[in-house]
């Protein structure tokens, strides 16, 4: 039994533009938002309040924040490492924040300079606040198959960081494939595992497609019964801590393979979302970075093969 409606959480602006070390404007980064919202993505994770001097694309997090479009059904969000990026968030006005730790030590010290029991314990404190404040937290756990430093990562070490990351009252975790190591048996066998104890609802599966996987990883996915997938336009993307991550799941590649095997992507009772118009979205980073994007559908469209130049 597969979901009849899946949602896509667009990470393109903020996964898909932090590792990229062109500067692109914040009129750019808008008009991008503004066509993601047109092609009828729902959720949007727009920014990250970071270091600024760690990620310095994303150092105008309060800018864009402040110069979104009004939409109606759309929720946009922004990544939160600690207390500091939880005032910074807020007082920008963003509506939903995510918290980000990862199922390796080595990792997350890396990534947030915290050990995974020091991030739960901040998390826990972020988690209220930000909720006391109105705001909805999502959780993503990175490294949950291969680790760039650890190597293997055990499915009781992503369960158990999963489960805990739910008890600080985070709504969702994204499991994430950080490197985009896994095939759909790791799929299978951590999820799986993973999803006998926590219910697909609150499980959302975030793949990177270094080595081409992410799409099938997906169908393993839905046959598990997760119903939520980032995804990033174009395929950009990476984690600057993670050497050999390349790009996202390309949105409208994820978006082909729903509509043809006929799931739905738009919101109940709305359209579904527009795969030529995420093409036409990712088109304005492929302009502004001036090259070419890797997904499947943009080439397709755009008549040219990744890294030739057009
Ligand atoms: P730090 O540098 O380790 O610690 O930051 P610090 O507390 O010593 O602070 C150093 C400086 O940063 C200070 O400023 C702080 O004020 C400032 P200075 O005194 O040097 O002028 N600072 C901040 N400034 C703005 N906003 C903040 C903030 N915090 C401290 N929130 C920190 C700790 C976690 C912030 C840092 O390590 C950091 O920014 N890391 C970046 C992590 C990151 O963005 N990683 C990529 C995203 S995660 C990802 O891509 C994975 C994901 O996609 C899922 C997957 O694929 O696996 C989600
Ligand atoms: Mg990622």
């Amino acid at each position: 039994m597969l979901p009849d409606r899946v949602l896509i959480v667009e990470v393109g602006p903020r996964d898909g533009l932090q590792n990229e070390s062109t500067p692109v404007a914040t009129e750019v980064k808008l008009q991008f938002v503004r066509r993601l919202v047109d092609a009828g993505l729902s959720q949007i994770e727009v920014t990250s309040f970071v270091n600024p001097k760690r990620v310095p694309q994303l150092a105008d997090a309060p800018e864009l924040i402040a110069k979104l479009p009004n939409a109606a059904d759309v929720t946009f969000s922004a990544l939160v490492p600690n207390e500091k990026g939880l005032d910074r968030a807020i007082e920008s006005g963003v509506k939903r924040i995510a918290v980000f730790t990862a199922a390796s030590e080595t990792f997350t010290q890396k990534n947030i300079g915290m050990s995974i029991d020091e991030s739960m314990t901040s998390f826990a404190s972020i988690v209220k606040r930000a909720t006391g404040a109105g705001l909805s937290v999502r959780g993503y756990v990175s490294t949950c198959f291969v680790c760039p430093y650890e190597g293997e990562i055990e499915k009781e070490r992503v369960r158990d960081v999963t489960a805990r990351l739910l008890d600080t009252g985070v709504d969702e975790v994204a499991i994430s494939d950080t490197i985009g190591a896994a095939a759909p048996t790791d799929v299978r066998e951590t999820v799986g595992f993973v999803l006998e104890n926590i219910p697909a609802e609150k499980i959302a599966l975030h793949f990177h497609d270094t080595y081409g996987t992410a799409l099938a990883n997906v169908v393993a996915g839905l046959e598990l019964g997760v119903a939520t997938f980032d995804a990033s336009a174009g395929g950009l993307g990476g984690c600057p801590f993670a050497p050999g991550a390349a790009g996202n799941l390309a949105t409208e590649d994820l978006v082909y393979l729903l509509d043809r095997m006929n799931i739905r992507t738009g919101l109940a009772g709305q359209s579904d979302v527009d795969l030529a118009k995420v093409v036409d979205a990712a088109s304005i980073i492929a302009n502004a970075l001036n090259r070419p994007l890797p997904s499947a559908q943009w080439r397709r469209m755009h008549g040219s093969c990744a890294g030739d130049g057009a």
